[in-house]
């Protein structure tokens, strides 16, 4: 009895593992599929993947332990530490197993879990950390339609801006809907990103950029560069060539990253005569305590107040809705405070599907 018990909390676990599987199939890394659904019999088995779990079997399932787990092991696959396995990682230039269940790849990998199991317990007791550089598809849409309602240039704050790498949205290229957003040299390239009625791609002007994260992430150093890509499913070349694009664009582009929790970021901001002020966030709000989204909520509502045709506000987000379809893009305007939903994304940003 005492044993069944003891057994409950690895069941728990590798139930989330097949969850979290699943995500991963639906959201195209049959890689990360594979290789979890093979760890939960591992972890069931008494495998390698149990001793690499141990303490951590009562974790929170949102704090995705087989993330964690995974992120751990991509980041010694990027740093040449995890033997034959980088062959089976699209991201260090391998091809991912195309067979059934990644029954090639798992022997590799097993081999890292059983041989490193410190250096991936390591990356156990962190949140994961991405940035995607997608969700800048949403963010690019809004700012032409607010430049096509006011001309004037923006300054752009982001709040949850993990890295902060969508602050330079301006300088990568997006296409799609019959548009062409942003400079063609630009090594973030998001094609056919937008879909329908695109809004009229336009030149925006940022004068300001400043984002600010609860625990951001230095896109300069190499650290925060490894910890960035080590989160992305290591078979989705797309979204991690799209984030070396724009780790270049952040060495090149100068933008404020503030150490602070949303709330302090909008209560410190002013609007200013001849600009839009505009406050961007993604997929961040689910991650506030009910107080702190109150919070920031208020200051939302203080800033629309002080506006005035010429120092403008606007608030753009990409935020997930119970029981809705896609996530939806918002922009709420003012003075006279309009609100509309531009469109929706899935969550990692494209294509963005515009509305009319
Ligand atoms: C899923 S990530 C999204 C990051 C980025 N917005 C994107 O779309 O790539 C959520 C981010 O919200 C941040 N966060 C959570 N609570 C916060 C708070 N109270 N204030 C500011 N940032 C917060 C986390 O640290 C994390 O970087």
């Amino acid at each position: 009895m005492d044993r069944e018990a003891a057994r409950l909390p690895q069941e728990r676990t590798a139930l989330r593992f097949r969850w979290q599987a699943n995500l991963c199939a639906a959201l195209g890394s049959p890689l990360y599929a594979g290789l979890l659904r093979h760890a939960a019999d591992d972890l069931l088995a008494g495998g390698p993947t149990l001793a690499v779990l141990d303490g951590h079997f009562d974790d929170r399932g949102r704090t995705a332990p087989a993330l964690r787990m995974l992120g751990g092991v991509h980041a010694l696959v990027l740093t040449g530490q995890a033997g034959e396995l980088a062959e089976f990682y699209p991201s260090a230039g391998g091809r991912a197993d195309a067979g059934p269940g990644a029954g090639r790849a798992w022997p590799a990998l097993l081999s890292v879990l059983a041989e490193q199991p410190e250096e991936v317990r390591r990356w156990l007791s962190h949140p994961p950390q991405t940035n995607e550089v997608g969700r800048g598809a949403a963010l690019a849409g809004a700012l032409c339609r607010l430049v096509a309602k006011a001309d004037l240039p923006i300054r752009l704050v982001e709040v949850g801006a993990s890295a902060g790498l969508n602050l330079r949205v301006d300088h990568f290229e997006i296409t799609g809907g019959g548009q062409s957003f942003g400079p063609a040299s630009s090594p973030v390239r998001l094609h056919g990103a937008w879909l329908g009625p695109a809004p009229a791609a336009r030149k925006v002007e940022i004068v300001d950029r400043i984002g600010a994260d609860i625990a951001p992430v230095d896109p300069l150093s190499e650290a925060g560069r490894l910890r960035l890509s080590s989160y992305v499913w290591a078979d989705q070349i797309e979204r991690f060539l799209r984030l070396r694009g724009a780790f270049e664009l952040a060495a090149a582009i100068p933008a404020e990253l503030r150490a602070e929790p949303a709330s302090r970021t909008v209560g410190g901001i002013g609007l200013e005569p001849g600009t839009w002020t505009v406050l961007w966030h993604s997929i961040m709000r689910q991650y506030l305590e009910e107080e702190e989204a109150a919070a920031l909520d208020a200051g939302i509502a203080a800033l629309g107040a002080q506006a005035t045709p010429s120092a403008r506000f606007a608030h753009v987000s990409l935020e997930p809705v119970k029981g809705t379809d896609g996530t939806p893009v918002e922009l709420v305007t003012w003075p006279g405070e309009k609100r509309r939903v531009l469109g929706t994304a899935p969550p990692h940003g494209i294509p963005v599907r515009w509305e009319g």
